[in-house]
């Protein structure tokens, strides 16, 4: 898995006096389908979510509102992304390992997935991810 596919889009982002719009089509600004979007809120100051790799899951994380970090790792490498615009989206393919941290107060991050949600398409300890990726 290619850690250098992950990626910052700059999202369109529609400047008005009134209040600025951000959107988002699907396999335009995200290279797949969207069949799921789900958001993480209400994170308590120094909690961590999302420690874990999808085997099939392509994702794009967006914060929505505020600031936290994503951490990706492909078993070798780690990147960290920091996302603090609404009009960043963070493009991730499947079958890297990721977590998010450094949540700030409030921050809302949103993803959207290429995968309806599946319990199976998870690997949870970081061991068994390293064995995954010999396969
Ligand atoms: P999980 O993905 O483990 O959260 P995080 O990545 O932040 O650690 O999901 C937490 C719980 O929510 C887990 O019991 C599965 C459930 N869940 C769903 O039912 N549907 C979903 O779309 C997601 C993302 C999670």
């Amino acid at each position: 898995m290619n850690i250098n596919l992950c990626k910052i889009i700059n999202l369109p982002k529609i400047e008005d006096p009134r209040g600025n719009l951000t959107f988002i089509e699907e396999e335009n600004h995200v290279p797949f389908k969207v069949r799921r979007v789900y958001w993480i809120y209400d994170v308590p100051g120094g909690e961590i979510r999302g420690g874990h790799a999808f085997i099939e899951q392509q994702e794009m994380i967006v914060a929505l509102s505020g600031s936290f970090d994503v951490i990706v790792d492909d078993g070798k490498n780690k990147k960290s992304f920091s996302l603090n615009r609404s009009y960043y989206g963070l493009y991730l393919p499947n079958g890297l390992w990721r977590h998010m941290e450094n949540f700030s107060t409030n921050s809302v991050a949103m993803v959207l997935s290429c995968t309806f949600y599946n319990k199976h398409d998870y690997i949870r300890e970081y061991k068994d991810y390293l064995t995954w990726l010999k396969k």
